[in-house]
């Protein structure tokens, strides 16, 4: 009876000891992973950037090409991020921004004026001038920033947004 007794109370035990040790490895494993991975998940923040008005042509008069420069915070880090856009005017309030990185791998796009395309020079992607793909490898359109003018000011996005996407803000 008292072997019994003394069982019941070592299995009661073990049962304890395995529920408690279990319990903080799990939580203790949470708080590490989420050490681990940080902030690197976090959505990027978008900024507006002002552009100079005279840098930004009429629609007849083809892309304007903008580098946008600014302070991104990944992860811990804050470093200095460079893009490239093509813009232009395409009523007296509403411009568009195409981004320059080819939706293939990355490589920097550029804007033919006579054939009215934009060109990658890495595989010879070519997409026409909504940013839509003509021929190559890129697997969609180019993606576009969103835009704004506010009192005058032309704005644009440093996030893009896919082709076909919501652009435009209104003041
Ligand atoms: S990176 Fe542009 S076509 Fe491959």
């Amino acid at each position: 009876m008292g072997n019994e007794s003394d069982l019941n109370r070592r299995k009661f035990m073990e049962i304890g000891i395995y529920t408690i040790t279990s319990a903080i490895t799990a939580v203790s494993g949470v708080a590490l992973a989420r050490f681990a991975v940080g902030t690197s998940f976090e959505k990027k923040k978008s900024k507006w950037i002002e552009l100079n008005s005279e840098d930004v042509r009429d629609a007849d008069e083809g892309f304007a090409r903008v580098v946008l420069e600014y302070e991104q915070k990944d992860g811990w880090l804050t470093a200095t991020t460079r893009s490239l856009a093509y813009v232009k005017r395409i009523k007296e309030d509403e411009v568009i921004a195409i981004s320059a990185s080819c939706s293939h791998l990355g490589c920097i796009v550029t804007w033919d004026e006579e054939q009215k395309i934009f060109k990658c020079p890495c595989h010879d992607g070519r997409y026409d001038m909504e940013g839509k793909v003509i021929s190559g490898p890129p697997p969609g359109p180019l993606r576009r920033h969103k835009t704004k003018i506010e009192d005058g000011t032309i704005m644009l996005a440093t996030e893009t947004v896919p082709y076909g996407g919501d652009t435009h803000e209104r003041a």
